[in-house]
């Protein structure tokens, strides 16, 4: 029985091992090893078989015979039998484990080959896509027919001005830049070149001497002026200080307290005997800051002077003299030299002040508004004092209201519009003043007021800010672009000797299957293409919204699209439209950029502080990535080890930190060329389709931080007392964490420039906040909400090394540092928004011969 059963047994084993041989035939993956074992092993099984089987049967049939000694004699050879039958039983137990075995193995090669054969498919149809895309570039390329448009060489006058004669007029109250401006000296292309004559050395005035300290910072000012040159013979203007001044008499030095101010005399042959002068002052600005609203120099230094065609540039003017789009009405220099003025400023907030209206100073921090009178004597269009207390009134916070505004001229009011800082109103209007200013809103007070505020820092605050104002002034009647922006050159990590080895990184099996775009040669973005437009036509923006005329950028988020047709009547160079304009979902979508923007790249930078393993991890993932440019790697700490780092398919260049500051991330690197920068942490894990998403997302809101870990600032409803830092859950957000996010390259400039510096040194002192300091600034200078994209992705990689922002700390001194910054910008910039961007096709259901824009967000 027990034979039999066994018997059983191994008939069903064999019935097993068929089924598993037939796997094989049919994989037809070992074909020939399959072949030896499967014959060998039928034949062998079906002899065992039979011998068995006959044994068997002899056994049961002779049984009623038996004596003793037979019945012994079967009893061995039956156990015989079964020693025999069970060591071919072991045998072929250990074959079936060994083919077992090789089965398993074969199996598991058939699915690498399916596998690499999808991943092979995958890469031909991402390369067809990428062909595709370099025939169109090269198309384009052949086919354009103007070449790159190269400036003239740098046109610079050759000589100081000839001297001509003086004009018959002691002065020309006529003069217009048409009339008494040399151009020639100007060429669009010169650089705005500015020779300052020494105040030390050239004393204009016979009675009275320039105070010293406005001497020194003008020098000073100048100096960080990037037009100031030292070639008087290259100039386009000349710049003469001429006050304020004291009295060199100093026994007599009460000056009457009337708007004319002290008598001040210019010492003409002084001025004439200028070296650059020629004859006639052409070119030359004569400039008069008053310090105090009523001391000497607050006057018209130059009334009945001979000042030939030379602008005149103070704060007290009649209108006899004033020459419109000539002179130059400035603010008085009431501030610091340079440097944050926050200090000094009252907060935004609230609206409504104690006190409505009032004209005494000492109040100024709690009224709402603060009446201003235009000057009593009507033949003056401008006054020290009135443009004093201007300046005050902005500075506290108080909203200026102008009685008499409609015949004042304020400082730089050709390029600065005065209406959205301060109320100007004709004198006729007192009686419904109080109404007046009853009837205007909260938000518009609040707008008025952070607006004033804006255009005081940015241009009266300070010295530096007026001398860099008014220059800037004269450069833009001259439409002579500003100086480029000056990028941070960091120290390369590696010298040019050396570059670390690239590795080939372990395929990473996470990222979906999908072709999300063609992989190209980088493509930088083209800059510097409105050099002469960008003025005539955002020169009110650049002025008032964006508070930047002072330098030119390669690109900026406001750059004026085409229009929908243009791209195909005309001006198609760099566009890429789906389906080649007729359009199309996922597969057509995943082959072009589309969009009402020319194709460009973006570039990646990471701030890594000392983490190898991180890093490398991290490059290793961008490795396929479509539309890389470049990958910056933003080193701090101690030299980077000279390890191999694994290839991502992009160039890498890293750079040193100075030293190590979260800033840093920051710095607008010479290294970066395209106008898409997306700022990753490390550690941050983003998948392809999400990167790729995020960056066509920022292309339609270019001027906003576009990415992904959203937060918010909540009201402090314990102590009701300013902001605290929020990462819940939330259906609303303010900022997304620049720790995977897409913004602008010019906000990195914007980070250095406009930032006030007390903030990045926050950032340094507690090493955090550097991202919320980004959303500030960017919600400063747009007013708009960051931009969240899809909800698919995780932040953190779980199993890494605990980072900066693990400890407990950390969310106490982001409280914090909400409540620094909002002290410092005198409000709090951030908007919220409730909105996420998902993909057109996210969740809709469509044909199955149509794909979705990406498969999965
Ligand atoms: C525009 O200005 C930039 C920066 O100064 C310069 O490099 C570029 O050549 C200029 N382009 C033209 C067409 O003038
Ligand atoms: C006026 O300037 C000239 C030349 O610099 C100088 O010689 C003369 O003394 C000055 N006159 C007065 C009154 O300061
Ligand atoms: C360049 O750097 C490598 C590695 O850091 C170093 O071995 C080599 O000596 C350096 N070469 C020069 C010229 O500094
Ligand atoms: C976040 O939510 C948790 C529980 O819902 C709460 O205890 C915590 O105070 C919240 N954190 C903040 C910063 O509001």
């Amino acid at each position: 029985m027990y034979i039999h059963e066994r018997l059983c047994l191994w008939l069903g084993h064999l019935k097993l091992s068929r089924v598993i041989f037939a796997v094989l035939l049919i994989l037809f993956v070992v074909p020939l090893v399959t072949h030896y074992y499967l014959s060998k092993y039928e034949s062998s099984s079906i002899s065992l078989g039979s011998s068995s089987v006959r044994h068997t049967l002899d056994a049961l049939g002779d049984f009623t015979t038996l004596t003793a000694a037979d019945l012994k004699m079967r009893i061995e050879e039956m156990l015989r039998i079964k020693a025999s039958v069970s060591t071919e039983l072991r045998e072929l137990e250990a074959r079936r484990g060994r083919l077992q075995r090789e089965a398993a193995a074969a199996g598991a090669r058939t699915d690498a080959l399916r596998a690499e054969h999808a991943r092979a498919a995958a890469d031909l149809t991402r390369l067809r896509v990428s062909a595709e895309q370099a025939r169109i570039a090269q198309l384009e390329a052949t086919r354009r027919d103007s070449p790159q448009l190269a400036p003239p060489l740098q046109l610079l006058p050759s000589r100081p001005p000839p001297r001509l004669p003086p004009p018959a007029h002691q002065s020309e109250p006529d003069c217009r830049m048409h009339s008494c401006f040399d151009h020639s000296r100007c060429s669009l292309t010169s650089g705005f070149p500015v020779f300052l004559y020494d105040p030390d050395n050239h004393a204009p005035l016979a009675n009275a001497e320039v105070d010293g300290f406005l001497k020194t910072t003008l020098r000073q000012t100048l100096g960080y002026n990037t037009h100031l040159t030292q070639k008087a013979e290259e100039a386009c203007i000349y710049v003469v200080l001429v006050g304020e001044a004291f009295p060199s008499d100093s026994k007599n030095p009460s000056p009457s307290s009337t708007t004319e101010g002290y008598k001040l005399v210019l010492n003409e042959t002084a001025i004439r005997s200028l070296p650059y002068w020629g004859g006639d002052g052409r070119n030359h600005v004569l400039i008069n800051f008053a310090r105090r609203e009523l001391s000497v120099g607050s006057g018209d230094a130059f009334h009945g002077a001979a000042t030939g065609r030379a602008m005149i540039a103070q704060s007290t003017f009649t209108q006899g003299r004033f020459r419109p789009g000539f002179d130059v009405v400035t603010p008085p220099a009431l501030g610091p030299p340079g440097g944050d003025v926050w200090a000094d400023c009252a907060p935004i907030a609230p609206a409504r002040r104690k006190y409505l209206l009032r004209s005494r100073r000492s109040v100024l921090r709690e009224s709402t508004f603060v009446l201003i009178l235009a000057p009593n004597d009507r033949s003056y269009v401008s006054t020290a004092l009135l443009q004093a207390r201007l300046y005050e009134a902005l500075r506290s916070g108080a909203i200026p209201v102008i009685l008499g505004g409609d015949r004042v001229q304020l400082p730089y009011n050709e390029v600065i519009d005065w209406r959205r800082a301060a109320i100007l109103l004709p004198k006729a209007r007192v009686t419904e003043l109080h109404f007046f200013l009853r009837a205007i809103s909260d938000a518009d007070l609040l707008a008025f007021r952070r607006h004033g505020r804006v255009l005081w820092e940015r241009y009266l605050s300070s010295v530096q800010a007026s001398i860099d104002t008014l220059l800037a002034v004269i450069r833009t009647r001259l439409n002579i672009p500003a100086r480029a922006a000056v990028p941070a050159v960091g120290a390369p990590a590696f010298n040019d000797s050396y570059s670390p080895p690239k590795l080939e990184p372990p395929t990473i099996d996470t990222e979906p299957e999908e072709t999300l775009g063609p992989l190209e040669a980088p493509y930088p973005s083209p800059a510097y293409k409105r050099n002469y437009s960008l003025s005539l036509l955002h020169g009110y923006e650049m002025w008032n919204d964006w508070g930047e005329p002072f330098t030119l950028y390669p690109q900026l988020p406001w750059d004026t699209p085409l229009t929908s047709e243009a791209r195909f009547v005309g001006s198609p160079s760099g566009f890429r439209p789906i389906g080649a304009g007729a359009g199309g979902a996922g597969k057509e979508f995943s082959e072009a950029l589309g969009g009402d923007r020319p194709r460009e790249q973006f570039t990646v930078v990471i701030l890594t502080y000392e983490r190898e393993a991180v890093l490398a991890a991290a490059l290793a993932r961008l490795r396929g990535l479509p539309y890389l440019n470049k990958v910056v790697v933003v080193w701090n700490g101690r030299a980077p080890p000279t390890m191999s780092w694994p290839e991502s398919g992009a160039p890498v260049q890293v750079v040193r930190g100075a030293r190590n500051s979260l800033n840093n991330r920051f710095l607008p690197h010479h290294l970066l060329e395209t106008e898409a920068v997306l700022c990753v942490d490390d550690d941050a894990h983003l998948r392809h389709d999400e990167i790729v998403f995020a960056f066509r997302v920022w292309r339609e809101h270019r001027d906003q931080i576009v990415g992904f870990p959203g937060r918010y600032h909540a009201w402090d409803l314990n102590y009701n007392n300013g902001f605290l830092y929020n990462s819940n859950y939330s259906c609303e957000l303010s900022m997304v964490l620049t720790g995977a996010a897409f913004i602008h390259r010019y906000y990195l400039w914007s980070y250095w420039r406009l930032l006030p510096a007390a903030i990045r040194e926050y950032v340094d002192e507690y090493m955090n906040c550097e991202d919320i300091a980004m959303n500030f600034l960017v919600s400063h200078i747009t007013r708009k909400p960051p931009v969240k994209v899809t909800s698919r992705w995780t932040f953190r990689c779980p199993g890494c090394p605990v980072t900066l922002s693990a400890d407990q700390t950390h969310f106490h001194e982001r409280h914090k540092c909400i409540q620094f910054f909002s002290q410092v910008m005198g409000y709090t910039p951030l908007v919220s928004t409730q909105y996420r961007a998902d993909s057109v096709l996210f969740k809709t259901r469509i044909p199955h011969d149509k794909q979705k824009c990406f498969k999965f967000i």
